[in-house]
């Protein structure tokens, strides 16, 4: 139904997210008929003074790379950039924002919608040092006109703090000027494919609701992995570190709902609550539990300082003090400059009690999710070898995306977020008190790093990581399978 008038304004609409990802989201979804022309505008808001034109003109650079040059695409990337309007002013004067306002309520009268409606998405794509002041100004100047219908919602991203008590003071001053039902906190793992399966797969198979706990599983690992370093960005990393660029949000947003409980029923609050739980539920860090690494060369860029003990690498095993996963380590482990880029979650299945078969097998039971590159799951079991011969073999079930969706564009994570953030669906968002307790886990761990008490070893770029990562996922009881290795299928 056509419900009129949107605006969405991209902050730092000259950055590295802006073109990155939001304005790429933002064109996905009006390529694919999401945004209209008769409801939409987007308004670009930075300090750099630059007119409407030039704004588009960069936009269009950016947004045609990688497209096959046909005349469809280039048609609608110029009806695309005739939504965009660039206003310029500061972060913190209200002047910027005044004439912002002025923009949006001319987009908004110069609709014939009845009852008028104005809704307005504010995207800050900006350092979180901002988030305050901006919020204060979208506050007092930029808030929409009528409620029904009618909102303001506002999009923001990690780092959000550094440690528990940064971040609760910056929840705090937000959540002074907003309500948590208008705060959307991006975490874009939330928005890929494999990660938005994994409740559907978990609760609504029988096939895992029996096998799913201690009894049957022995360990878990959730893997992120990256084959470059942190190039161009080691001034923003240096002073975050592995920890809080991917494993506190990105992978323990997959180990949430990996190890969660079933939500009592599909409502983004009951979703969250056992979210929350399940982190409650997590127990302090020991330190002996940890592998922290930095590559060599990390050092060399000059943004990063040249004593830093900063890891760009670390292992870390969780354990869950509950009914369901007493005993079992989860390894969440992160990495950059390694010798390969994927992201996976790994469960392994305890051994076959009193097995027959077991001096034949190569290894034993684990389920894969992988959640990037090459989507896919596939279950790693053992069948009769085929042909005459009466022995074992490594085999999977295999669903790769690629092979059996063919025809599916799999979206990018921003795109869907953009999209459910229109749709005022929270579900894949952090709420406030899950960020809490993401950071109550990693808070302790953090301020040791930071105190330079724990060192990270050194590895080489291109590498596995550091050796004492393997030792600990051994010590963690994961088996390697031996001879077997999965190769996706082709088309
Ligand atoms: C970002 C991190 O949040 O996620 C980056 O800041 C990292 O360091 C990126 O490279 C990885 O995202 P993806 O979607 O490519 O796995």
């Amino acid at each position: 139904p056509e419900i009129g008038c949107l605006s969405i304004v991209v902050l730092g609409a000259s950055g590295d997210l802006a073109k990155k990802k939001t304005f790429p989201a933002l064109f996905n979804l009006f390529r694919q008929g999401f945004l209209k022309s008769s409801e939409v505008r987007i308004f670009g808001y930075a300090r750099t003074k630059i007119s409407s034109e030039d704004l588009r003109e960069r936009l269009r650079g950016y947004l045609n790379k990688g497209k096959e040059d046909s005349k469809e695409d280039s048609e609608s990337l110029s009806k695309f950039l005739q939504l965009i309007k660039y206003v310029s002013g500061s972060y913190d004067n209200a002047e910027g924002f005044q004439s912002l306002n002025k923009e949006i309520l001319e987009h908004e009268s110069s609709k014939n919608s009845q009852p008028e409606t104005s809704r307005r998405l504010f995207y800050l794509a900006l350092p979180p040092s901002v988030y305050p002041p901006v919020c204060r100004m979208i506050r007092s100047y930029c808030m929409n006109q009528s409620d029904h219908p009618g909102w303001t919602r506002i999009i923001v991203e990690k780092p959000f703090g550094k440690d528990l008590s940064s971040a609760e003071e910056l929840s705090t001053q937000l959540g002074e000027l907003f309500d948590e039902k208008q705060l959307y906190r991006i975490d874009h793992y939330l928005g890929k494919e494999l990660v938005q399966n994994l409740l559907v797969l978990r609760f609504a198979n029988r096939f895992f609701l029996p096998l799913w706990n201690r009894d049957n599983i022995d360990n878990v690992q959730i893997v992120f992995r990256e084959d470059f370093g942190t190039e161009g960005r080691g001034g923003y990393f240096d002073e975050y570190g592995i920890i809080r660029d991917i494993i506190q949000n990105h992978l323990l947003q997959v180990f949430c709902l990996v190890a969660m409980e079933k939500p009592v029923s599909l409502k983004p609050e009951h979703i969250r609550d056992e979210k929350v739980k399940v982190l409650q539920s997590v127990q302090p860090i020991k330190l002996e539990d940890v592998v922290l690494g930095q590559y060599d060369g990390y050092k060399d860029d000059p943004t990063v300082s040249p004593n830093s003990n900063t890891p760009t690498f670390a292992s870390v095993i969780l354990r869950i003090h509950n009914e369901r996963w007493e005993g079992v380590p989860f390894i969440l482990k992160a990495g950059k400059a390694l010798n390969s880029r994927k992201a996976e979650i790994r469960v392994q299945f305890k051994d076959v009690p009193g097995d027959i078969y077991k001096c034949q097998k190569q290894g034993r039971n684990e389920f894969v999710i992988r959640l990037q590159p090459l989507e896919a799951m596939y279950m790693k079991l053992t069948v009769k070898k085929p042909g005459l011969e009466m022995s074992t073999i490594q085999s999977e079930l295999d669903l790769s995306y690629r092979q059996r969706y063919q025809d599916v564009v799999i979206p990018e994570a921003y795109e869907r977020l953009i999209l459910d953030t229109i749709r005022g669906d929270q579900q894949h968002f952090v709420r406030r008190d899950e960020l809490k307790a993401a950071w109550e886990i990693f808070t302790p761990l953090l301020h040791e790093i930071d105190d330079g008490a724990l060192k990270p070893l050194p590895y080489s770029s291109g590498s596995r990581g550091p050796a004492k990562a393997d030792e600990l996922l051994a010590k963690a009881g994961y088996v390697q399978t031996h001879g077997y290795i999965w190769i996706p299928p082709t088309l």
